[in-house]
Formats: structure tokens, C-alpha cells, sequence
């Protein structure tokens, strides 16, 4: 396995640069080897969709792009920047918790529960990040928190608490609070699966929306329907490792391995 010392250059492919790309990337917690050598890229406004059985590693590979959790080998690149460590000259430094923390803020996320803080209204939710992390105005955090609820739908609901909101509401609350940090990266994590099935379409509305709009996004999901319908590309994995990728048409509508065909006759 390699050490991310070994490469400088990385990050960097012919035309144009990915905003996420892994090489073997490995993880483990204690003696669980949990991602036994992720190989991908995801290109600049791609949407970007993740699927395998429960256990796989969809959401520890995800922690790992968004500096949650340190990789074990391999590397890891976001926007051209290997993760973790910081270039100069031509050495490398491992970074600080504090700056490991400022390059978070680059990186939206959306979990499947949503995480919202109870005691805050919903425009105060947004505002929350910008004002305390960024040191934005009230007046402009403001501003912005009311175009993005006016975005995700619930310009009604800006002085609703969470506990006056329903999943799918809270949900897409959520997303406009990642979006709040004007994020160059969005990573959802199952997003819809915590919801009743009559509220999952309008937060698939608002994620087709801000795909239209050019956003990267990155999409663990069991909404075979979206990632056929929005996904520009699709990775089936299991155990830890990429089974199949390529277009999600083909990959869902015609797939190479066992593995995959045995999983998609459950879940389609
Ligand atoms: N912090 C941790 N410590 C120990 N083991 C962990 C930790 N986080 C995850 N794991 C283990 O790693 C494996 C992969 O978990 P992960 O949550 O990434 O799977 P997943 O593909 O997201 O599954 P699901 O579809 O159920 O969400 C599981 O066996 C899990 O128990
Ligand atoms: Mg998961």
C-alpha cells in the first residue's frame, strides 16, 4: 500500500480536475477491515449515486471524503486537496484538527435523520452555521436562509421548530442548512429512508433540483427511480469494496455481476 507522501501530484487527471477521487482507499476499525480498496472519481457537477446491502461501507466511505473518519491507505483527494494533509513545497503535513475542521465546511452533509437543533426554528437553523462558523451578519445569513427555504419550498415555515415540521419538512430543512455554507460538495447519506413514503418525493424534488443546478452531490440511496432518473453515474459495492460502476441505466438495467443482479432483484 502506499503513503500518501508518495504522490504530489495526485488529484490531477486530464481534463480538468475531479472534485472527488479515492485510490485504494482502505479503512478499518480495530481489526474490522471495513473498505478493502475504493477506487473512483467523481467529476464536477456529477450526481454521483452509491448503492450496496447494509455493512457495505457506504457510509463510512462517505465519513472518510468529509474528513469524519482517517483513512488507513490509500488516498483520498476533494477538489485536487489530498485529505488530511496539507502540501508545501513538495512535503507533506498532516493537518490540524482545526484545519481538518475549516475543510469540512466546504463539504455539505445529509444524514438520514436530520439532526436539526430543536430549540432553533427553521430560519434560525440555516442561519446558524454562516453566522457562528463564518461570522456572517445576521442581516445576511438571513437573507440567504430565506432564499433557501423559498428553494427547498417552506417559505411559510421559517418560524416553524422542528418538532412543527414533518420528516420530509425537517429534511429539507436540513439540506438548506448544508447549503447555507455554500458547499463546493454535497454527500447525502440515505436521505429519504427515514421518511414516509408520501414525503419522499419532495425531498427527491429539492436533491433533482440542486442536480440541475450543477452541484456535485454524491447519493447513497436505495431510490433506484432517482438514480436512474438523476444519477450520471452509479457504484454498486459490497463488502467493502466497488463490485460494478458505469452509467446507472446500465448498471441497474443490465448488470455484469452476480453479486449486483442478486442485490438489485431485492431492492428494485
Ligand atoms: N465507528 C465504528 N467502529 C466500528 N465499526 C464500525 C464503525 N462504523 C462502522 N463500522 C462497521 O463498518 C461496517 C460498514 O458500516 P457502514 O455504516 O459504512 O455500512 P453501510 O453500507 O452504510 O450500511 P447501511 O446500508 O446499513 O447504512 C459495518 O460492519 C459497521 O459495523
Ligand atoms: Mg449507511
Amino acid at each position: 500500500m502506499s503513503s500518501p507522501m508518495s504522490d504530489l501530484a495526485g488529484g490531477a487527471t486530464a481534463g480538468g480536475r475531479p472534485m472527488v477521487k479515492a485510490e485504494g482507499v482502505h479503512k478499518s476499525f480495530g481489526t474490522a477491515h471495513i473498505l478493502k480498496g475504493i477506487d473512483l472519481e467523481v467529476a464536477p457537477r456529477e450526481v454521483f449515486c452509491l448503492i450496496g446491502p447494509s455493512g457495505s461501507g457506504k457510509s463510512t466511505f462517505l465519513r472518510c471524503v468529509n474528513h469524519l473518519e482517517q483513512i488507513n491507505a490509500g488516498r483520498l483527494w476533494v477538489d485536487g486537496e489530498l485529505i488530511g494533509y496539507r502540501q508545501r513545497g513538495d512535503k507533506l503535513y498532516e493537518l490540524k484538527d482545526r484545519e481538518v475542521a475549516a475543510k469540512r465546511r466546504d463539504i455539505g452533509m445529509v444524514f438520514q435523520r436530520f439532526n436539526l437543533f430543536p430549540h432553533m426554528t427553521a430560519i434560525e437553523n440555516i442561519m446558524e452555521g454562516p453566522v457562528q462558523v463564518k461570522r456572517e451578519s445576521k442581516a445576511v445569513a438571513r437573507e440567504r436562509a430565506t432564499a433557501l427555504l423559498d428553494r427547498v419550498g417552506l417559505s411559510d415555515k421559517a418560524g416553524n421548530y422542528p418538532a412543527q415540521l414533518s420528516g420530509g419538512q425537517q429534511q429539507r430543512v436540513a439540506i438548506a442548512r448544508a447549503l447555507a455554507m455554500e458547499p463546493k460538495l454535497m454527500l447525502f447519506d440515505e436521505p429519504t429512508s427515514a421518511l414516509d413514503p408520501e414525503l419522499v418525493g419532495d425531498v427527491l424534488d429539492v436533491m433533482r433540483g440542486l442536480a440541475e443546478d450543477g452541484m456535485t452531490m454524491i447519493v447513497v440511496t436505495h431510490e433506484m427511480g432517482f438514480a436512474r432518473e438523476v444519477g450520471d453515474a452509479l457504484v454498486f459495492m459490497d463488502d467493502g469494496a466497488v463490485v460494478e460502476s458505469g452509467h446507472p441505466r446500465d448498471v441497474l438495467g443490465n448488470p455484469q455481476h452476480d453479486r449486483t443482479k442478486s442485490f438489485l432483484s431485492k431492492v428494485l
